[in-house]
Order: structure tokens, then sequence, then C-alpha cells
């Protein structure tokens, strides 16, 4: 049997200009946005990171500039928290740095969709399974659980196939999702995987073949390149990575996890609120005030 190679590299797609958030993203990166005092790209780097992934590639675009230097050395900064002794302080601006970390950057010349930002990773990506995160999708794994993208690298590991995180939307909001439908495929510890038969993205709820749609977070194998490279443009004249990897499925086996956890779609206000509201619920620092304020609200 073939060796299934380890998810060391992820990618990144935050080149998207985050027109649901203006006027918030006229000046800065939607991934900048803090969910209580995280930017949302920081979420999804440090999930990568627990899984494993080691080489963080961001594929980018103008106006993004603040998300480099959000993880580069912040010289003046560092210096004054040292002079003033704050040592927490200084240790938590480090600690988006670990040593063992590298990112690369790579442009994404024009919008053209999801496929195409995959895409223009591919010559940092090489010939390796990769992992896809939209920092959008906000995800938190269960309490006493693993996060989404360690659930997702363990699955990996025992099918050897692209992976696709899915969860259940309702029937009114198919067309926001790439849909999925499939056949179940028996995993250990009520691990929910399907293999995929049929993908579409964005359906509209008549032509929908399922309600299981794939939230941002993906586990592919290098062949995804080629299909995408010459496939024709999809739903809104986008190059949609939905598409090669429905393309993919001719070749090669893909499979759709359920995973455990929750998902705040962050790139609506609705979600991004909710996120906010429960993240901070949750936070070691402000979660108890935060609780007694919402309790004392007359709602
Ligand atoms: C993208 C994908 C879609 C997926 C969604 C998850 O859509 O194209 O297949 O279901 O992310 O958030 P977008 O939200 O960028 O329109």
């Amino acid at each position: 049997m073939q060796k299934i190679k380890p998810i060391k590299t992820a990618v990144f797609p935050v080149a998207g200009l985050g027109t649901r958030f203006l006027p918030a993203t006229k000046a800065q990166p939607k991934e900048m946005m803090p969910v209580v005092d995280k930017p949302l790209i920081q979420y999804a780097v440090e999930e990568a990171y627990a899984a494993g992934v080691r080489h963080m590639i961001f594929v980018t675009g103008r106006n993004k500039r603040a998300i480099e230097d959000h993880f580069d050395t912040a010289y003046e900064l560092e210096n004054e928290l040292e002079a003033n002794q704050k040592h927490e302080l200084l240790a938590l601006v480090r600690s988006l740095q670990p040593e063992d970390m590298n990112l690369s950057f790579v442009r994404q010349p024009r919008s053209l969709g999801l496929g195409h930002a995959v895409l223009c990773a591919e010559h940092l990506v090489g010939n390796e399974p990769f992992a896809v995160l939209l920092a959008d999708d906000l995800m938190v794994g269960p309490t006493d659980g693993l996060p989404v993208l360690t659930q997702m690298v363990r699955a990996f590991e025992r099918l050897g196939g692209s992976l696709l995180a899915v969860q259940e939307v309702p029937l009114d909001q198919v067309r926001r999702y790439g849909i999925v439908a499939g056949d179940t495929v028996d995993g250990p510890h009520n691990e929910r995987v399907l293999k995929v038969r049929t993908m579409v993205e964005k359906p509209s709820p008549e032509n929908a073949p399922s309600r299981m749609g794939v939230a941002g977070r993906y586990i592919l194998t290098p062949g995804v390149f080629e299909q995408i490279r010459n496939q024709p443009r999809g739903v809104g004249g986008e190059i949609q990575l939905t598409d090669g990897i429905a393309r993919l499925m001719r070749t090669e086996a893909v499979y759709a996890l359920q995973y455990e956890g929750k998902r705040y779609d962050c790139g609506s206000k609705d979600g991004f609120l909710q996120a906010t509201v429960e993240l901070a619920l949750q936070h070691p620092e402000v979660g108890e005030n935060f609780r007694r304020y919402l309790h004392d609200l007359k709602l």
C-alpha cells in the first residue's frame, strides 16, 4: 500500500475584498477583523499549526499588507514591551511566530475565484497533499475534542483521499455553499464520513443533491491543480474550487467529513456577531464579566 504523506502545508486564500463588511474593510483586510482579541486569520493559522502544518501559504492581494505584518517581528513594539517589563504581552506577541513555522506569500493578481486562488499557490505546494483554510469560517472544535482541521488530518491519514469538511445546512441556504452528496463510509468512533458522488457549487434548492454544505476546510491531493487549470469558468463566471474537486472525483476518491464542532460564518454580520458573543463568553479574561453583563441586559 502507498504510504500516505503527512499534511505539512496549508493554503489561506486571503485576497477577497470583503465587500459584505464595508466600510470596516475599506482600508483593512477582512481577515484582520478581530473576534474578541484575535484576528480571524490567526484563528485559522493556529488551527493549522495545531494540526501539524508548518508551512503557511497566504494567497494575498492588494491592501493585505497587515496580514504579513501581523505574523512578522514587530521590533519597536517588542523593544517597548521589554523595556517596560511587560513579559506576558511580549510572550503573547512572540507566540505568533513559532520557530518551526514558515510563511510564504503569493499574490492573486485578479479576482478570478477560489479555485484560481488555490492554483496561485501550486508552485509553493508542490506535489504534496495540502490543506485549504478559509479564514472567514471560524471553526471551533468540541470542548473535550479535537480542533476541526486535526479531525480532518486524522481522517485523511486513514482514507488517503481528498477530504472536505461538511455540515448540514437549511435548504434555503444551499445556494451559499458547495453541496455534496455521497455514500456513508464506515469510520472508527462514530466518525461520519461520506464518499462523495456529486458536488455542485451554490445550487438552487430545487437542484441541490443534498443539504450537506462544504465549510471552509479542505484537504486536497495535488492532482486538483491540473483539474483547476483545465476547467471552464463556473458559477458567477469564477474559477471555482468546487468544480476542480468535482473533476478530481473522476480519477480519485474524494471524501467528506461531518466534523464535530461549530462553524461561525464570519463573512456575514450575523455569524461574526455570534462568534464574538460566544467566544467572549468562553474567554478566560473577560468571560465572566461579559456573562453577567449579558444577563443584566433588558432584551
Ligand atoms: C466558498 C466555496 C463554497 C463553500 C464556502 C464555505 O464560498 O466556494 O463551496 O461552501 O466557501 O464557506 P464563498 O463563501 O467564498 O462564496
